[in-house]
């Protein structure tokens, strides 16, 4: 009996492991096997299930391994089964899945760890630095892209690292910064292309309710959020098409599940989220992988320093018109930029899970597909999926809706 519960018990555990880390493939092998307990005698069944857990808890480590640094050569083909042709020397690819890229580029040319390059947008500050500095730690040459080449976020990564990490001046709304950076990084690559893109530049501004939001701050979400990230991916693909690299998309938690206040970052994340989910789909035939990173409350610069809070309720107050202003009221609409306060406050220091996440998209032999690091940030959007839409409102206003006031015109 004893057996039995232990049995099911690390079955069921398995399996919610393996539903939280979307290996869908994983889970329907788990189910089929739970659905022998009909056919099979108790004990064997027993066994099945603590040989199908070992089993599919070591397809998931496996999964999770890195590509040592000496061998990080291979992993720019994107194929560990390629994994002995290191010992044999380089070697003309065969096979239906490479057939495609080869007619257009020929057979792909080896490269050293010291030619693994990444390009990164928006390393300032949070996960981008983060990121930069540990990638070039590890011997990979990082193109960190900075929105103000003279910051102190700037100042920071010049001061603190190898020569493998250089600084460019790229805000992902400025078309001629982006042609300059890309011009720059084709004389420096060569021909052997861009292993690793990352697009990381983002805002957040005042949360405000999506009838009072103000369309200037709507276009600027999108602008940077999403066409940023749609333009970088457009001019470096060539690139990254000729040494079957990664693209790595930040999203958020607001893009995956309705939150409150956040109408506008959030639609300017779903549209990158699914944007990214396409290209992953049409890029996988030229060996590209793309990843989409999906966090949820972390402590960066994100949230703003409070003057500039503050300055967003100023400019807010001054956009909406009298009648808006009358309905939701002056102490309502004034207390909207203390909302980024407090999820500032309530959100993890620690960036290590998305920074260890990024990581993985960008060097592990299997990129996963989708990564939530972070509070909630896979819960509620599996919870979205399985409860009715009354269920999950009601989990959202209790635990999303961070508003302290009420608008004027509900109150009364
Ligand atoms: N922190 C979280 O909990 C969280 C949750 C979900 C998603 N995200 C996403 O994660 C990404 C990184 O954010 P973070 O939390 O690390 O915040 P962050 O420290 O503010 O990083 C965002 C970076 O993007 C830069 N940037 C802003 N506008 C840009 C532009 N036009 N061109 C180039 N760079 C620009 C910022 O520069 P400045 O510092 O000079 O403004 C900053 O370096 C963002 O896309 C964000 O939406 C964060």
């Amino acid at each position: 009996m004893a057996f039995r519960g232990a049995a099911w018990a690390l079955f069921a555990a398995t399996l919610l492991w393996k539903l939280k880390r979307r290996s869908s493939r994983g889970f329907c092998a788990a189910a089929f096997v739970a659905s022998l307990h009909f056919l099979l005698p108790p004990i064997v069944h027993e066994v099945l299930l603590l040989v199908c857990s070992s089993v599919l808890v070591g397809v998931a480590h496996r999964g999770c391994e890195l590509l040592p640094v000496e061998n990080r050569a291979v992993l720019v083909t994107g194929e560990a089964r390629r994994w002995s042709q290191v010992r044999h020397g380089p070697q003309v690819r065969h096979g239906p899945e490479r057939c495609w890229s080869q007619v257009r580029h020929g057979p792909q040319v080896r490269h050293g760890p010291e030619q693994l390059t990444c390009l990164h947008q928006g390393c300032d500050s949070g996960f981008g630095h983060e990121l930069a500095r540990r990638l070039s730690q590890v011997g990979v040459l990082v193109f960190a892209g900075v929105l103000d080449a003279h910051g102190a976020g700037a100042q920071r990564l010049r001061a603190g690292t190898s020569e493998k990490l250089q600084v460019l001046q790229l805000d992902v709304t400025d078309d001629r910064q982006i042609e300059a950076a890309h011009r720059y990084i084709c004389t420096q690559v060569n021909d052997t292309g861009l292993w690793g893109l990352v697009n990381n530049a983002g805002i957040l501004q005042c949360p405000v309710d999506a009838e009072i939001q103000p369309m200037k701050t709507l276009l600027d979400y999108l602008d940077v959020n999403f066409l940023g990230a749609v333009k970088m991916s457009q001019v470096f693909l060539p690139l990254l098409r000729r040494s079957r690299g990664r693209i790595i998309n930040m999203s958020s938690l607001a893009g995956a599940v309705p939150v409150p206040l956040f109408a506008a970052y959030g639609a300017s994340k779903a549209a990158l989220a699914i944007y990214s989910e396409v290209m992953r789909l049409e890029l996988s035939a030229w060996g590209v992988r793309v990843s989409l990173v999906q966090p949820s409350g972390f402590r960066t610069n994100i949230f703003g320093a409070s003057d500039d809070i503050s300055r967003h309720g100023d400019q807010l107050l001054a956009t909406v018109s009298s009648e808006v202003r009358e309905d939701y009221g002056h102490a309502y609409i004034s207390s909207l930029p203390g909302v980024l306060i407090r999820m500032s406050q309530q959100s993890a220091a620690d960036l290590s899970p998305v920074v260890d996440a990024m990581y993985h998209a960008l060097l592990s032999r299997r990129p996963a597909p989708l990564y939530t690091p972070g509070q909630m940030a896979w819960l509620l959007p599996f919870l979205r999926r399985c409860c009715p839409s009354a269920v999950f409102d009601s989990i959202t206003m209790k635990l999303l809706n961070l508003a302290d006031h009420q608008p004027a015109g509900i109150q009364s």
